[in-house]
């Protein structure tokens, strides 16, 4: 959460910064702010508020040129969205400016140890750093002082770092939260995704954690906290300007909606050569000795999860679990005697799954990461990590890399079965009749007829439910509807209760063997008056039913109920006229616990 950009080199530092502020913006948008070098005053300027960064742009039209500056949006946890508490921060004499993405959990230990003398002006508890590194460079060398303020912190931290006396070089650290530094011929550029670097960056370098940069115009040079010089290794950055614009569409939501088809293809690619698949046999022997799987995830990873859960148990005979990272990280469950973690995450760098991680490494089990993001912490710190291939996912709501994970999932456990049937095949089947719906989807319509309440269900079973799930969350988090995904079921043990006239509710039916059981419940929530709409594939459609899908492999059903659900939400958010990409107290990739 929170998005940071720095830069230092001979060009305009505040459109390198401002740009890449408005690609990171789905990190954090409670508030935006820049830090530029005033050559005439001979000071760093400071401009911060509350809101967007188009905000931070119009109020910095006329701030003059800079070949140095640091940047930020911000995603609240210590005090409130205010003007104070909008990054950069200072320390007491305005000597030091910083930026912070991460939470310090010793703050206010640090602050009473520490800095009982000092004034503060925010609520934060980066103003900390600030404040610390300012009491310590009254005696030690400037990056002394900074390494040693680092080694005092816990918690996590993506920093940058600059100098009111030094105006030539830019300080960098991080912990626990992504930091790239890339490189062009025009200068160095700091930042916490790939993302903002397109343009400016012919190649990147991620930094690994305790790493310490001090960038000047002309190089770069890394350290450990020790000040023992590390290795660093450009990669190119192969992403471009498609990846990281709407292109035609007028939300990112749709225009990742609208990639799943080649999403899905991408990954076959990538999966496979012919009918060879490119998986490391050893990622596939692990799993198949393995006595028990954990798959560990949050929110629609986890939804995912659950799918891979049912594929993997239905063509083997590896039982798996599936758990909400937070619950698992400090519950303790009993854990098999060979097991395997795989770590579904979109972004690498969910916080409670870092925390499942780094117990699972104390443990010294295995684990495998399945991610969007390949140079992510979580990639990183896994025994083996397996890449998603989804292209930049840039709304909040996650839609395709969604479609990416239950492919992944689908694949593995496809490569460890009997392979009764073709997979490659079958996925290219989901993918052309995913683009067939889309091509003539009318969600809108029906979005405007019914979903005009304050609430409303999802029912399924089997696979279905695990998409109902998603489909609930997908749609509240957009539309801010409040919404349940229910094993239809279930609906009658309790939950029936809330159903009134006109309640909409929302049925998920891909099953042929289920179809019946569905349907009754449908009955059952329509004499108590609920209004009822049915997304059912070919072999399950009845008279009356409003959203029909061409039949897919029974195991890939996920893949395409999910899209009219993506578009529900959608357009339930659109009529709403809501922020579609950047829902309210949300951000992207949630890097706190
Ligand atoms: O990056 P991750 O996949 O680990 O993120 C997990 C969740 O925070 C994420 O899926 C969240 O639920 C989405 N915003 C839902 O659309």
């Amino acid at each position: 959460m929170c998005g940071i950009v720095g830069f230092i080199g001979n060009q305009n530092a505040k459109e390198i910064i401002l740009n890449g502020l408005t690609r990171l913006e789905y990190r954090g948008y409670d508030s935006a702010g820049l830090s530029l070098f005033n050559n005439r005053y001979q000071i760093f300027d400071v401009y911060k508020d509350e809101g967007r960064v188009q905000k931070l742009i119009d109020s910095t039209l006329n701030a003059p040129f800079s070949n140095i500056g640091i940047g930020h949006t911000r995603w609240a946890t210590h005090g409130k969205v205010n003007q104070e508490n909008s990054h950069p921060h200072y320390s007491q004499t305005r000597r030091f400016i910083i930026v912070h993405n991460g939470v310090i959990e010793n703050y206010q230990q640090l602050k009473d140890q520490y800095l009982s003398k000092s004034n503060f002006t925010s609520d934060t508890d980066t103003e900390v750093i600030a404040q610390l590194i300012e009491t310590f460079a009254q005696t030690l060398h400037v990056e002394n002082a900074i390494t040693t303020t680092l080694k005092l912190l816990h918690g996590s931290y993506a920093l940058l770092v600059l100098d009111s006396n030094d105006p030539e070089k830019i300080y960098a650290a991080k912990y626990k939260s992504p930091l790239i530094v890339g490189h062009s011929e025009s200068g160095i550029t700091i930042a916490s995704d790939l993302m903002a670097l397109v343009g400016y960056s012919d190649t990147y370098h991620a930094l690994e954690d305790k790493s310490f940069v001090v960038a000047r115009r002309e190089d770069v040079k890394i350290f450990n906290l020790d000040h023992v010089p590390l290795d660093i290794k450009f990669k190119p950055i192969e992403l471009d300007d498609s990846d990281t614009t709407k292109g035609d569409y007028p939300h990112y939501m749709m225009k990742e909606i609208h990639e799943q088809p080649s999403v899905i293809r991408r990954i076959i690619t990538n999966y496979y050569d012919k009918e060879q698949s490119l998986i490391k046999p050893e990622i596939l022997s692990v799993m198949r000795d393995s006595d028990r799987i954990y798959i560990l995830a949050a929110g629609t990873s986890m939804h995912a999860g659950l799918v891979g859960k049912q594929l993997i148990e239905r063509l083997t005979s590896i039982p798996v679990e599936v758990h909400i990272a937070s619950e698992f990280a400090y519950q303790n469950p009993l854990i098999s005697k060979n097991p395997l973690f795989i770590l579904v995450t979109q972004s690498g760098e969910t916080a409670d799954l870092r925390a499942c991680l780094v117990s699972i490494n104390e443990r010294n089990y295995r684990s495998l990461t399945i991610t969007n993001v390949p140079t992510s912490t979580l990639a990183r710190e896994a025994t083996y990590f397996l890449e998603l291939y989804a292209g930049p996912e840039i709304a909040v709501a996650s839609t395709k890399a969604y479609v990416a994970q239950v492919s992944v999932l689908a694949i593995l456990a496809y490569e460890l079965s009997t392979k009764s049937f073709d997979l490659k095949k079958e996925m290219s089947i989901a993918a052309t009749s995913m683009e067939h719906f889309l091509e003539s989807e009318k969600i809108l319509d029906i979005v405007r007829l019914f979903l005009t309440r304050r609430n409303c269900f999802f029912i399924g079973r089997g696979l279905d439910y695990c998409v109902g799930l998603e489909a609930a969350l997908k749609l509240k988090e957009i539309s801010y509807i409040q919404t349940e995904g229910f094993a239809a079921g279930e609906l009658k043990h309790g939950t029936i209760a809330l159903i009134e006239d006109g309640t909409p509710v929302i049925a998920l039916i891909s099953d042929p063997k289920i179809n019946g059981n569905t349907r009754s419940n449908l009955k059952e929530v329509q004499s108590r008056g609920a209004y009822t709409f049915h997304i059912v594939t070919e072999s399950c459609k009845r008279d009356g039913d409003e959203v029909i899908l061409e039949d897919v492999h029974p195991l890939l059903t996920p893949l395409v109920m999910v899209v009219p659900t993506q578009l529900i939400a959608y357009y339930a958010a659109l009529e709403r006229s809501y922020d579609i990409d950047k829902p309210r107290n949300l951000a992207k990739s949630v890097t706190v616990e």
